[in-house]
């Protein structure tokens, strides 16, 4: 059985993560993360509740366990609190990746690591390849663009899946996501201010962590960029979650990024050229419009299984 380590198992990717890994029947899990585990009705592997800042507790952990893989989902993710907390941002976003890097190449850990289109500056003309040249125009993106440089530098075995806007559905997650933010606030009779200048190409999370198990089985070396193949402004994007579950758009007001006056600049448009995760990850390629749906049954079914 390979072992694998998974850090920020509380969060988005890393409990459909854990859930889509302990199907395989294959893998010994060892979810990391702060606090209670959030995740409910799932066993089968290990919970530990640790902060992953602490480099000691860190270190011993990985040596007790002694993994093949180290899946790293934990992350500072909100871009105006990184933007206003940098130093709390470089720690977790910067600092554990530079610890995660030593302890891999000290064991000969295969590392996987998250990445994000937000080390782009936006203004490319036609989608990112993995090639193109990084200049973030925030703090989260540096950040980010930091933790690949090191992982990079440190000559370790490694997979970097850069992804776009995830969303999806977990157990229990304090934070919203787009889509979910969407239809919450057309059901409760809010308005909702929705940018049309920035565009993006969002991730359905079972997807980014299908990825994350690709990585795995094709022993995929580098960087990879894995999300949806339908690149939409935000406006649109809202639109298109209004049509999926029958809401009134009138809810949905078009404004511009500047109206916003957010602490964190955003990139304009970001969508990625997903040849090299198709033909080398076997990444399947979906639309926006298709996931949704799949998101849509997923809601369902939980919903109905909770009355
Ligand atoms: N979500 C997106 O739209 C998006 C887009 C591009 C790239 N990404 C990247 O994808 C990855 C996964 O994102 P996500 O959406 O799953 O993020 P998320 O939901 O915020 O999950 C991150 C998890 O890491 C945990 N964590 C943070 N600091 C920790 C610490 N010191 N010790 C232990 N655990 C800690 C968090 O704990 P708490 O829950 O207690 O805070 C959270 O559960 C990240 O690397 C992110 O940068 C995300």
């Amino acid at each position: 059985m390979k072992k694998i380590i998974i850090t920020g198992s509380n969060g988005l990717l890393g409990q459909k993560l854990v859930k889509l890994l302990l199907t395989k029947k294959t893998y010994e899990i060892h979810a990391l993360s702060r606090g209670e585990n959030r995740m409910i009705n799932t066993k089968g592997y290990t919970y530990y509740n640790v902060d992953i800042t602490q480099i000691k507790i860190l270190t011993n952990l990985v040596n007790k366990i002694q993994p093949h893989y180290i899946i790293n989902t934990a992350a500072m993710t909100n871009v105006d609190v990184c933007e206003l907390h940098k130093d709390e941002c470089d720690t977790i976003n910067v600092d554990v990746v530079n610890t995660l890097s030593k302890i891999c190449k000290k064991n000969k850990i295969h590392l996987i690591h998250i990445s994000t289109d937000f080390i782009f500056d936006g203004e490319k003309i036609g989608y990112y390849t993995e090639e193109d040249k990084p200049n973030p125009v925030n703090y989260y993106g540096l950040s980010k663009l930091k933790s690949e440089k090191i992982i990079i530098s440190s000559k370790i075995k490694y997979t970097i899946l850069r992804t776009i806007l995830v969303y999806g559905l977990v157990d229990r997650n304090d934070r919203s996501n787009i889509v979910l933010w969407v239809k919450k606030s057309i059901e409760n009779k809010n308005k909702i201010n929705v940018v049309t200048d920035q565009y993006r190409m969002p991730t359905l999370v079972d997807d980014l962590a299908e990825a994350c198990l690709l990585a795995i089985e094709n022993d995929a070396i580098g960087i990879y960029n894995v999300s949806s193949n339908q690149l939409l402004s935000i406006y649109e994007i809202a639109i298109e979650v209004a049509n999926a579950f029958d809401l009134d758009k009138n809810f949905i007001n078009s404004i511009e990024t500047t109206q916003l006056n957010l602490p964190a600049k955003r990139p304009f448009k970001t969508g990625f050229d997903l040849n090299k995760s198709i033909s080398q990850l076997k990444l399947p390629s979906y639309s926006f419009t298709e996931r949704l749906q799949v998101f849509k049954n997923q809601l369902a079914s939980y919903e109905g299984s909770s009355l």
